[in-house]
This record gives C-alpha cells, sequence and structure tokens, in this order.
C-alpha cells in the first residue's frame, strides 16, 4: 500500500469543502488513515514547502497556508496513490485545471487551490513525517 499527505488548505475550510473533497477520495475508493483540523505554525509550513523557500511567491504561500484551519490528512492506497491524488487534484493554477479536477471543479484563485497532495513516494514520506511523526 501506498500512503500520501493531503492537506485541504485553509480555503477550502473556509468554504466548507472538506466533506466534498474527503468524499471524493473516499470515492475513489482510497482510504484515510490519519485526519487531523490544525493550523499550520510558521515552522511546520516552512518545512513542509521547504522546496519553494527561495521561490517569489514564497511569503504569500505560508501566509497563506497558516491564516487558519486546514484539515491534514494520510491518504492510503495501492501502489502510486500518490500520484493518482495529484491527478484528481488538477492542475497548480485552478483556471487551468481540468474539469472534473478538485481545483477544476472547485477553485479559480492561484494560490487558493484548496488542495495539497505529494508530489512522489519520496515527498509523502517526508511530508507524513512533518505532520504525522511515527505514523
Ligand atoms: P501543492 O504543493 O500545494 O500541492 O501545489 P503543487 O504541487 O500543485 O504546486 P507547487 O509547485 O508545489 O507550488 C506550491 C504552491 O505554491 C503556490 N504557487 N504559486 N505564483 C506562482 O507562480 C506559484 N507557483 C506555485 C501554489 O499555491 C501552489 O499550490
Ligand atoms: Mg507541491
Amino acid at each position: 500500500m501506498d500512503r500520501t499527505l493531503v492537506i485541504c488548505k485553509p480555503d477550502a475550510v473556509e468554504r466548507g469543502l472538506v466533506g466534498e473533497i474527503i468524499s471524493r477520495l473516499e470515492r475513489r475508493n482510497l482510504t484515510l488513515v490519519a485526519a487531523e483540523l490544525r493550523t499550520l505554525d510558521a515552522d511546520s509550513a516552512g518545512r513542509h514547502y521547504a522546496e519553494h523557500a527561495d521561490k517569489p511567491f514564497y511569503g504569500d504561500l505560508v501566509d497563506f497556508i497558516t491564516r487558519g484551519p486546514a484539515m491534514v490528512l494520510v491518504v492510503e492506497g495501492p501502489e502510486d496513490t500518490w500520484k493518482v491524488v495529484r491527478t484528481m487534484m488538477g492542475a497548480t493554477n485552478p483556471r487551468e485545471a481540468a474539469p472534473g479536477t478538485i481545483r477544476g471543479d472547485l477553485g479559480i484563485l492561484f494560490t487558493e487551490n484548496l488542495i495539497h497532495g505529494s508530489d512522489s513516494l519520496e515527498s509523502a514520506a517526508r511530508e507524513i513525517d512533518i505532520f504525522f511523526p511515527g505514523l
């Protein structure tokens, strides 16, 4: 089995879309193995987005991801589950995301793109350890 980290970002919580997002994951026959509503602190947000630390959008990204509660999930399924979740999410910019994807159906603004999903097996292991050490 493969595990991946999913975050329903603060915009998803604010807009009441957490149920919709979790429902899509469950309907796909993926399994939740951890779930916690938490407001990310600057330290865990910085660790999580370390790869973007020197990008021009980094400050806005950390402000956004820490601005209120997020629903942090570990999702399990068969081989390449991280990739399945990425496909379900759609393109990073919701304006370019295909209909049928979470971002393409529910989002319109960049940065406020509703959902994070790990982008590789290695990222998944690293990110799960940030939020659910020992899981
Ligand atoms: P995420 O990590 O949040 O799941 O998103 P992603 O893999 O689709 O995109 P990534 O390249 O990792 O970027 C992380 C988040 O940074 C914001 N971003 N802004 N202004 C820009 O050019 C820009 N590029 C990325 C987005 O909110 C993206 O989700
Ligand atoms: Mg990413």
